[in-house]
């Protein structure tokens, strides 16, 4: 079938907007269609080289939709269910699949780079010319083909442009808190970056009752998003050190979680200074991977637990309906995440406003 898509092809330029050729579905996958998708950092970072991905490529890693069609062996009850994408397929078999880390599965791993299908050969063509899939998705298109377990059922009541942003940035930092930290009710928790993933980061501390929220950023307009997203405290890293703030309010000790979603220097090397002795450290955000961050060695001392965590330990056939059900129910809040509506054409001016910092989620949102 064909479909039109943002297609990337080199770093630093735009995205053109292309009729592509999708493949016939192989056993197991189905085909969605895209309700809406979500313009993550991650996906910045390919169109600005700093994440080298083979090109031509189809961006999207965080989206929602409904199943289409489905391939062989799939239950065909299932052509209409409403879905969340996850971007970690994974065999189930292998070393880490058997003990639980399904983020290291040995295939998943081994084909990221490739960015190939899950199946290993590409389904999508431009001209005749194979185009590569990111994380195994492609979601800046109207049709994508994912493994089964992949589309993940929610309630149809949650509309596709809340429901996108559970696929990457609220997943990962509700997980990085409750289950990476393990952060418990009554403790402090510090968020350093308050673009989505932080702001979901922010979110999941207040799921998990902390007593005080440290939110960190360099912009007012995000900080003031935190505080209606449960932040106790705000720090403009510009204006105000978010160690000295920390441990201001907790008697010169330190958070007991501290969450990195900035990626970049500064914001890691915070991070470890403002956790306190036998806390925790969670890493969400990169810098490029031949990139060196220094740190002061006394910071990462006093039995810190420091935890470099992709998808905060995602468990998305259980976590996306869990997630989906608290926004229904007034407990996760996703409409203030939202900055703009986009039509896939105007995909280039998100990641612009992205880029210079005026969006927490631009969503492109498809009229089928
Ligand atoms: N680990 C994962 O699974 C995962 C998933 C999605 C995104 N990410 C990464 O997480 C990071 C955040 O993603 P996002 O989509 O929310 O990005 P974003 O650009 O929307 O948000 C980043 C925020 O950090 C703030 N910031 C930058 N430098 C700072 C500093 N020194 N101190 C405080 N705040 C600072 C920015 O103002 C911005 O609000 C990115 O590095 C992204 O690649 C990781
Ligand atoms: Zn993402
Ligand atoms: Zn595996």
């Amino acid at each position: 079938m064909r479909c039109r898509a943002a297609v990337l092809t080199a770093p630093h330029q735009d995205m053109t907007i292309e009729e592509i050729e999708i493949g016939d579905l192989d056993p197991g996958e189905v085909l969605v269609r895209i309700g809406a998708a979500g313009l993550c950092h991650t996906d910045l970072e390919v169109i600005e080289g700093q994440l080298a991905y083979p090109m031509p490529i189809v961006l999207g890693h965080e989206a929602a939709g409904t199943i289409e069609r489905v391939g062989a062996g799939v239950d065909p009850q299932r052509v209409g269910d409403q879905v969340v994408l996850s971007w970690n397929p994974h065999c189930g078999q292998c070393f880490h699949c058997v003990r639980g880390n399904t983020i290291l599965c040995e295939p998943y791993v081994a084909l990221g780079p490739k960015a190939v299908p899950f199946s290993g050969k590409a389904k999508l063509h431009l001209d005749g010319r194979d185009l590569h899939t990111m994380f195994y998705m492609s979601a800046f298109a109207e049709y994508a083909v994912v493994t089964e377990a992949c589309a993940v059922s929610v309630p149809p009541e949650i509309p596709f442009d809340r429901a996108c942003l559970l696929g990457c940035g609220v997943l990962t930092g509700v997980g990085a808190v409750t289950r990476i930290a393990e952060l418990r009710a009554d403790e402090t928790a510090m968020v350093i970056g308050c673009g989505a993933v932080g702001l979901s980061a922010v979110q999941g501390a207040r799921l998990a009752g902390a007593r005080q929220i440290v939110a960190v950023d360099l912009a007012d307009d995000k900080l003031a998003t935190a505080r209606l997203l449960g932040a106790t405290h705000v720090v403009n890293a510009h204006h105000q050190d978010p160690v000295v703030a920390v441990r201001e309010i907790t008697e010169g000790r330190g958070a007991d979680c501290v969450v990195e979603s900035a990626g970049n220097n500064d914001a890691f090397r915070a991070s470890v200074e403002a956790c306190r002795a036998g806390g925790a450290v969670v890493w969400l955000g990169k810098v490029g991977i031949n990139d060196e961050v220094a740190f002061r060695w006394g910071s990462l001392m006093g039995e810190k637990r420091i935890t470099r965590c992709s998808y905060g330990g995602a468990q998305t056939a259980s976590d996306f309906p869990w997630l989906a059900r608290s926004y229904l129910e007034g407990d996760l809040k996703l409409d203030e995440m939202i900055s703009q509506h986009l039509r896939l054409e105007d995909i280039n001016s998100g990641f612009d406003d992205l880029h210079n910092g005026r969006t927490i989620r631009s969503i492109v949102q498809f009229e089928h």
